[in-house]
């Protein structure tokens, strides 16, 4: 067992840029990091057999550590140092975000990493990083996918289709992304249920949706491998609109959406699980008008360059 911890390590988020929902059913998607998603400080406590204790203000998070406590978060923090044979005692870890948490940012893949970054070093395998990291994701998701946890260790765009190898796809350019909250918190598996309903109720209509999600998604790695930047956001625009046919979207979402359109976006989409969480958009050359606009309804956008 390592007794110490590094003293710094940092984690991408997460956002899907295409493909949810129909990724659920065999289409492929398209993820991508949100650098500086999170950054974690180690120092050692006076007394090495002290419980360890994580603070992240940013996320309402101030978590004694011990084997006893049930908090996910306390659970998935002392599996993912356990798995790593780092220190379970002895440690006060602080950390800090701009990212917005439970809202499909892969807040959780990011604190799983970061973790496994102070345990390794961030200079591990990219494998062995995932692979600790994913025993964190194991407590928040249960049997997830995976992929939050390998673009919160890469970061970078990435193209996955359930039960195939994940595949990097190369950036020529960074892309610019607009992060936009709804702050509506949203239930993931709700909404996958809501997806099925829809395709068991009338499965000669969703499936071609689906499909077409799943097209989109190619189709933004194109857009993306030639920088053409306009032409994903169209992807996004569209795909907006199929979600909104699976009836994933809400009202918050797609006032956003509508606002950030009329505001010069060159394209936008609900992110993830949709039903409230996060709207992504391509802003324009000059953002302040989009950005004036989400302000003025009280959200503070996110400024990302994927890379
Ligand atoms: O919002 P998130 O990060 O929980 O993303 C959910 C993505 C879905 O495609 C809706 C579900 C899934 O398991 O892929």
């Amino acid at each position: 067992m390592s007794l110490r911890l590094h003293s710094h390590a940092t984690a991408s988020g997460k956002v899907i840029l295409v493909g949810e929902h129909a990724v659920v059913y065999g289409q492929p998607a398209l993820a991508a990091g949100l650098p500086d998603g999170l950054h974690l400080d180690a120092a050692p406590l006076p007394d090495p057999a002290a419980p360890s204790r994580l603070t992240i203000a940013d996320w309402d998070i101030d978590l004694v550590l011990t084997p006893e406590s049930e908090h996910p978060v306390a659970r998935a923090t002392l599996e993912v140092l356990g798995f790593c044979d780092g220190p379970l005692t002895g440690w006060t870890i602080t950390g800090r975000s701009r990212l917005p948490c439970r809202a499909g940012c892969g807040s959780s893949a990011a604190l799983s990493v970061a973790l496994a970054r102070l345990a390794l070093g961030d200079q591990a395998e990219t494998n062995e990083t995932v692979a600790a990291a994913l025993a964190g994701e194991r407590v928040f998701h249960g049997n997830p996918s995976g992929i939050d946890n390998l673009v919160a260790t890469t970061g970078g765009v990435v193209r996955f289709t359930k039960g195939h190898p994940a595949r990097n796809i190369a950036l020529k350019a960074p892309i610019p992304l607009l992060v936009i909250p709804t702050g509506i918190p949203r239930s993931t598996a709700a909404q996958v249920a809501k997806v099925r309903a829809r395709l068991e109720t009338m499965p000669s209509v969703i499936r071609p949706v689906l499909s077409a999600i799943g097209h989109a998604a190619d189709a933004a790695i194109e857009s993306i491998e030639s920088c053409n930047f306009k032409q994903l956001g169209e992807i996004f625009t569209v795909t907006h609109e199929l979600l909104s046919s699976l009836d994933v979207s809400c009202a918050a979402l797609d006032a956003l959406h509508a606002e950030v359109l009329a505001a010069g976006a060159l394209g936008a989409k609900l992110t993830g699980a949709g039903g409230g969480g996060c709207l992504i958009a391509i802003p324009p050359a000059s953002p302040a008008p989009v950005v004036e606009a989400v302000r003025a309804r009280g959200i503070e956008p996110l400024f990302v360059e994927v890379r």
